[in-house]
């Protein structure tokens, strides 16, 4: 393979070709090894995000990511508490939403039915924001979790939340830098970014949530439904069921964007409350994660009722850390826009929230960049809710008050107050797979 240099390989895809399984290989190695330069891998990005790739170069690309770290087996595990029984291995990604701390009420949800969950999370990408960093709001909470302790914790309780770390190394490097070079909105970019890390965790099966709307990546829906075919297809592929709820994205999930505020919804929704969308959505996702892992017959609804989801949330934070009786952060320098009159609450757009957010600190601008875990933003009126003139509407937080005036701009046109409701759309969109 000596013969490939990076120019070329540039080259080839900024003039729309298409690249060669040799050179795919010779490219993702070469970049986890040091041998290819960020700004070589910022160009071939780019060039990829605006020539695309066939869906040859989308399987290679994610098969030589996968093959860029280790691959975690699982089979030979039994829960401690039903040595007889082989591990019941699902997981869940999501394509990256707004408010979407879906796997922070979902893991627990499917624990407590008896499936076990490895899974490989993310940090904040884009406007988007990361399972990871919404948990790291915990106090001592951790996802640098070694091979010995995720098996240690699937065994004794069930699920493991952690960064991907030897999986998919390769990942990790090209998902910080698309996260700060604008190349995260590319379908071939994004299949084989959620999919290295899914097919090297160790899950047997595997449910997705492809977000459909003005804050997912994709902003069609055509978009939104052939990624989840791409990724369906891979996974098949690679001898790990897999299926995929669209779900609506056009508003984002819940009453807060962020991070600490993000996982005070969540424990909301474990203790039996919460709101309604971010309900539907974790009972839908855990309802096919079960039926995939082969335990359908288990009512997710339940959990949430009697306290067992509660019981495996705490258990899952204790595990890695955590300590759930600190008081979660958050921002100190506020902000509350309110209604100029009364009405009824309009669309509301997630990506406005969703930068907003990102602009009070909840999310990165530069690579490696820690963020604010107690930034984000309150929304106390959903589209359709009555709202009475002078009342608050939003609440931003931060630790940095001068972050307020631009987070405040970017919220500015995302939403209305009116004399009719807005058009109701359904949260689940279809099932692929
Ligand atoms: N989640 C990922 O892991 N990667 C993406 O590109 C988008 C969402």
């Amino acid at each position: 393979m000596s013969h490939l240099d990076a120019p070329t390989v540039i080259r080839t895809k900024r003039d729309g070709g298409v690249l060669s399984d040799a050179a795919i290989d010779w490219v993702i190695d070469g970049y986890t090894h040091g041998r290819v330069a960020d700004e070589q891998m910022s160009a071939l990005l780019m060039a990829i995000f605006l020539k695309g790739m066939v869906p040859a170069e989308i399987a290679r690309w994610t098969a030589a990511m996968v093959n860029s770290g280790e691959r975690f087996d699982f089979s030979d595990l039994r829960r401690a508490a039903a040595p007889s029984r082989p591990l019941a291995l699902v997981d869940k990604h999501s394509t990256g939403g707004v408010g979407d701390k879906i796997t922070i009420p979902l893991l627990p949800v499917v624990m407590a039915c008896g499936a076990s969950v490895p899974q490989a999370a993310g940090r904040g990408l884009g406007h988007t924001g990361g399972t990871l960093d919404k948990l790291e709001a915990i106090q001592g909470f951790t996802a640098e979790l070694s091979k010995d302790r995720i098996r240690q914790q699937l065994r004794d309780i069930g699920a493991a939340v952690f960064a991907a770390g030897d999986l998919a190394p390769a990942d990790r490097k090209i998902y910080a830098l698309r996260d700060v070079t604008a190349t995260t909105e590319s379908l071939p970019l994004i299949a084989s970014s959620v999919m290295s890390k899914k097919l090297a965790e160790g899950a047997r099966s595997l449910v997705l949530d492809v977000k459909v709307g003005r804050g997912a990546f994709l902003k069609t829906e055509a978009e939104s439904r052939e990624l989840a075919a791409t990724m369906v297809d891979l996974g098949n592929a690679n001898g790990v069921p897999t299926r995929a709820l669209l779900t609506d994205m056009n508003c984002p999930l819940g009453r807060t964007v962020g991070n600490s505020v993000e996982v005070s919804e969540s424990l909301e929704v474990l203790a039996g409350g919460g709101p309604s969308d971010v309900v539907e959505l974790t009972l839908a996702l855990a309802t096919e994660m079960l039926d995939a892992a082969g335990i359908g017959d288990s009512d997710p609804a339940e959990t949430l009722r009697d306290g067992s989801a509660m019981d495996c949330f705490r258990a899952l934070v204790a595990a890695q850390g955590g300590d759930l009786t600190c008081p979660l952060p958050i921002g100190t320098a506020t902000e509350t826009v309110t209604a100029p009159y009364g009405g009824i609450m309009g669309d509301l757009d997630a990506m406005g929230v969703a930068l907003a957010a990102w602009r009070l600190g909840a999310g990165r601008a530069r690579p490696g960049e820690p963020v604010q875990f107690g930034a984000g933003v309150r929304i106390h009126r959903k589209p359709g809710e009555p709202v009475a003139a002078g009342e608050a509407l939003f609440t931003l937080y931060t630790e940095t008050p001068e972050r307020l005036p631009a987070a405040l701009a970017e919220l500015d046109g995302a939403w209305t107050v009116g004399d009719t409701a807005p058009m109701q759309r359904p949260l689940i969109v279809d099932r692929i797979g």
